[in-house]
């Protein structure tokens, strides 16, 4: 049986809060809303309890969680920090921006997938870091989806995936952001890798460090693990469109639509968004709602522009289409 607890999200109630928390300590497993998406959480110093993340979602046991903080203190008792992850860590969280740096012994191998380095975020949502600090321990959790499916960023997106695999649910309706956390590795200060795109722009981070972002080589050891598995995809075909070519071939009477343009022929569902930003924010939920309306593809616009969340779509569209 997986308990749903309504919360308030920018102000969560105490006593849910403390609920939860006694969920997280006693080993079980509790999704929560973050500002990117919904994580699923669990005590990320207690190798029984990570494992249930990795057999509840399906996924992989080499393919290492975030862990989640709710101060800054508690990164230096977690990984090595250097000057620069302190700047970025200052400057970015609470924040869609995680940090991969060389891990302390603390962190059980479970939780990092084996490696000798973890990945850190403080999370920007008040019931995420109140479920943190209540709990006293940093908290693993990756996006509370079934490995390859999209992102939930609502408590309907977990359930339909975690219904009785999972003791909590702790609904805070919506998330703000909508795609995942930048993930950088900060492992050598000197050649910062953009490991996932995500919901910080890399302009924003090459803005403080004063340096670009390197992309990891293909066959790098040092490529998020994460991006080797396809992704974020509803059971039904996802197709791309850029503006300037040619609309894909589609059943045009059981196709659904989403983008920021009007697109060149008639669908039957059509999602429009006005903006970068709420593209990103509608994006896995569209996914789920298309593929729950019956529609039989999804043709998905493939935003331009270089600045922004733009970046972060793309990556997310790109593995969704399995291209
Ligand atoms: O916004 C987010 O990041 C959400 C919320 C819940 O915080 N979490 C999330 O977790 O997206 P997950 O597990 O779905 O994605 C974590 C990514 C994966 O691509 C994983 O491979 C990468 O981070 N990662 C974790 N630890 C790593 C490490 N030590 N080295 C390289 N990549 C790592
Ligand atoms: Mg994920």
């Amino acid at each position: 049986m997986t308990t749903l607890l309504k919360i308030d999200t920018t102000n969560p109630d105490p006593r849910t809060i403390s609920q939860a928390a006694k969920v997280i300590r006693s080993g079980g497993l509790v999704a929560f809303p973050t500002e990117t998406v919904y994580g699923l959480g669990a005590d990320a110093l207690n190798p029984e309890s990570v494992r249930k993340i990795y057999t509840a979602k399906g996924r992989p046991s080499d393919n290492p969680l975030i862990l989640h903080i709710s101060a800054h203190q508690q990164a230096e008792s977690l990984v090595h920090m250097n000057d620069t992850a302190r700047l970025l860590a200052r400057t970015f969280w609470p924040g869609p921006l995680t940090l991969v740096l060389p891990a302390k012994d603390c962190i059980p191998l479970t939780t990092r997938g084996g490696l000798d380095t973890a990945a850190i975020r403080m999370p920007d949502n008040p019931t995420a870091l109140a479920l943190i600090s209540t709990s006293g321990t940093p908290i693993a959790a990756p996006s509370a989806n079934l490995s390859g499916r999209p992102s939930p960023t609502d408590a309907q997106g977990v359930l339909a995936d975690m219904d009785g695999r999972i003791a909590m649910i702790l609904d805070g309706g919506s998330t703000r952001v909508g795609i995942e956390s930048t993930v950088i590795d900060v492992t050598d200060p000197k050649r910062v890798l953009l490991l996932r795109p995500g919901g910080l722009a890399r302009e924003e981070i090459e803005h403080v460090l004063f340096m670009s972002l390197a992309q990891p080589d293909s066959n790098s050891k040092k490529r998020s693990p994460g991006t080797r598995y396809r992704h974020y995809s509803p059971s039904i075909p996802v197709k791309l469109w850029n503006v300037d070519s040619v609309f894909p071939d589609c059943v045009q009477d059981s196709a659904g639509f989403i983008g920021l343009h009007q697109p060149p022929v008639n669908v039957r569902v059509k999602l429009l968004f006005g903006s970068m930003e709420a593209y990103a924010g509608a994006l896995f939920a569209a996914f789920r709602q298309l593929e729950e309306e019956g529609c039989s593809e999804i043709i998905a616009e493939y935003p331009a522009g270089s600045s922004g969340i733009s970046e972060g779509i793309r990556d997310r569209l790109i593995r969704a289409a399995g291209d």
